[in-house]
């Protein structure tokens, strides 16, 4: 089965181009044509874990793969982990400084928010390590395919 991969590289603390993955792979799925309401549950989830890496993480790759019945988003970064992963996915939970806050982020929102629209989210850290996120978007139907 073949299917087709995308990398994206995210720098930390670069709010400047922060978002711009999360573009680029819209940009990618419209062209195929996929579900307008899947391609926005996905830019959700990219967006939002994009964000997480440059205000929390550490420099950081999103994967974007496209296989025949399913899609998955995988980004990662070598920053600082997350100690207590329960908590950080608490809906309002956040660590985010006043800066952070001033730029309209910190409402420990994006995690939770991530495994709402993704159909399987898995996350992985270590402190001191970095942060593994993954989510899976199931394809219903040969249908939505170009
Ligand atoms: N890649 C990461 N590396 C280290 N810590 C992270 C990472 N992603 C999330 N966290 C931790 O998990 C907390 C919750 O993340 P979440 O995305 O839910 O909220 P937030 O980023 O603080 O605020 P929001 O996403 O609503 O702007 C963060 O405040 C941070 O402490
Ligand atoms: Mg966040």
């Amino acid at each position: 089965m073949t299917s087709i991969r995308q990398r994206f590289y995210i720098r930390k603390k670069d709010f400047i181009h922060a978002g711009e993955a999360t573009i680029t792979l819209k940009n990618i799925l419209k062209s195929m044509n996929f579900d307008p309401a899947l391609i926005r549950r996905m830019a959700i989830c990219g967006y939002e874990g994009e964000i997480n890496v440059v205000m929390h993480g550490g420099d950081g790759i999103l994967d974007l793969e496209i296989a025949s019945d399913h899609l998955t988003l995988a980004i990662s970064d070598n920053g600082p982990g997350i100690e207590d992963i329960e908590l950080a996915m608490t809906e309002g939970f956040s660590t985010a400084t006043d800066e952070h806050r001033e730029m309209g982020f910190g409402a420990g929102m994006g995690l939770p928010n991530m495994r709402k629209n993704s159909d399987e989210f898995r996350i992985d850290s270590q402190k001191g390590v970095g942060t593994n996120v993954s989510m899976l978007f199931y394809l219903k139907s040969q249908g939505e395919r170009p």
